[in-house]
């Protein structure tokens, strides 16, 4: 996960690493150095070859100091935007944020598929579609403007409106390209829906991240979950998605939100994505948001724990069948009194089918809007950096978790790091005092 810099004053800046809870202090001087070798690490270094990075660090003490001191830290180097536009900017902005965010675009919300857990409880695009020049003069243009690097396609179903998405990922290289010279990252979130027809023509608009959603290693299971319409054969579309992708050399996921009726699938899941060789599989407890909140569509505390340790038999100790296979799980030790932070106000925010923009895809609300106005009528970023809704989100000197909560050793379970989790559960953004209907009790 990468880190966000806030500037506290002319001569102060704050790294953060919101979901592991990391945050350092930084002068001026040695942000610049941050930056520097950011800048350095994601133009000119490969995993291979990180020559031009131990030139510069040779040449420049204060800059090897700092480097040190990040990898002692392990302080991510992976931004999510451009580090030259930081640095170029840097004693320009006001306090507070200064990093730009991930965009979470929603294309469109038409989508083909019926999966009963889905955030989104209502999949119709009203007339209020922002048209592509508006995509482009209104979003995609002003966020590169900011450093904006990182961007992910989702819906509704991608491949439902494939042309404008090809078209939107088009437009995001292009810009970035003319803008700083340099690659935009373009992750596509999809159903695999015709995915292995289309791969070569995503691949060819420079998106090189794709998450196919499987919600079942067993066919019949899938199927019955997702009510994908007739003729249609979900599982088949995301296995032969993920073989193309992976010809393409595209970086595949898995993504297997888990319920009630899938939760015994987790351990040939693993299996199954080993054996695919995809990059990763991300196991995800439902959170109860949309349709998933109306269905109640919930995991127990019992199948958490058993998928806990199914995780932990099939990918970790030497005999483990998927050693190599990287899981990610909410099931991480929080330690006591640890504050609850995630990318909620940090590092994404969802923009709308229609331009409205919402904290995060788990709260698609209309009272959580980050502004009632479509970024028509108002600037995405200055709704990033100023908005008062995201701003709350943004108190990383206050512990959001009491004294109950905090030594709790199920919160794990309960929200995970999860803002969005805790929200749609208990209907509050702090763990400050115990929910009344903690799930525990
Ligand atoms: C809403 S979908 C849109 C893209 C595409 N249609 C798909 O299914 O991947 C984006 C991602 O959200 C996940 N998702 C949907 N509803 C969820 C929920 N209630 N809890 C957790 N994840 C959810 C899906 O698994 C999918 O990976
Ligand atoms: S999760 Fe994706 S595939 Fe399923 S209904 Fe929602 S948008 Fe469609
Ligand atoms: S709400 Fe209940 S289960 Fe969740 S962290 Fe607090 S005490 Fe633990």
């Amino acid at each position: 996960m990468p880190a966000v810099i806030f500037k506290e004053s002319e001569v102060n800046f704050v790294i953060l690493d919101p979901y592991y809870g990391g945050l350092w202090e930084f002068g001026k001087r040695e942000i610049e150095k941050f930056l520097m070798i950011n800048n350095i690490i994601v133009n000119n270094c490969t995993n291979e070859n990180m020559e031009e990075l131990h030139n510069y660090l040779e040449s420049d003490n204060l800059a090897s100091e700092v480097y040190e001191f990040l990898v002692s830290e392990e302080i991510p180097l992976t931004p999510h935007y451009f580090p030259k536009v930081i640095l170029d900017n840097l004693y320009e902005y006001d306090t507070g944020i200064i990093t730009p965010p991930e965009i979470v675009l929603e294309v469109s919300r038409k989508c083909n598929y019926a999966c009963p857990w889905c955030y989104i409880s209502d999949m119709t695009n009203n007339d209020d579609e922002l048209s592509i020049d508006d995509l482009l003069e209104r979003l995609i243009k002003p966020m590169i403007s900011i450093g904006a690097k990182r961007w992910t396609l989702s819906g509704g179903e991608p491949s439902v409106t494939k042309e404008k998405t090809m078209k939107i990922a088009q437009m995001i290289n292009e810009e970035t390209v003319l803008r700083w010279g340099l690659q935009p990252e373009i992750e596509l979130l999809t159903n695999g829906y015709n995915f292995s027809k289309y791969a070569e023509e995503y691949s060819r608009n420079n998106i090189s991240a794709v998450q196919f959603h499987l919600s079942s290693p067993y066919e019949s299971e899938e199927i019955a979950l997702r009510k994908p319409g007739k003729n249609v054969n979900s599982y088949a579309e995301v296995i032969n998605g993920i073989k193309s992708a992976n010809e393409m050399g595209l970086k595949t996921s898995i993504n297997m939100v888990v319920g009630p009726d899938n939760k015994e699938s987790v351990a040939d899941m693993i299996k199954l994505a080993n054996d695919l060789k995809v990059n990763w599989l991300r196991v995800t407890p439902v959170v109860m948001s949309g349709k998933a909140k109306t269905n109640e569509i919930f995991l127990d505390f019992a199948s958490y724990t058993q998928i806990t340790n199914t995780i932990a038999n099939l990918t970790q100790g030497e005999s483990a069948i998927a050693k190599g296979l990287d899981v990610y799980f909410p099931s991480i030790e929080l330690e006591d009194d640890r504050p609850m932070w995630c990318g909620l106000g940090f590092l994404d925010y969802y923009v709308g089918y229609n331009g409205l923009i919402y904290p995060c895809n788990n709260l698609i609300e209309d009272g959580l809007l980050c502004d009632k106005n479509s970024i028509c009528s108002i600037s995405a970023t200055n709704v990033w950096f100023n908005s008062p809704a995201l701003k709350q989100f943004r108190n990383f000197r206050i512990n959001n978790v009491g004294s109950e909560c905090g030594s709790c050793n199920s919160r794990s379970y309960c929200v995970g790091n999860c803002i969005a989790r805790c929200w749609q559960q208990y209907g509050q953004f702090d763990l400050l005092k115990k929910p009344a209907n903690c799930l525990l009790e």
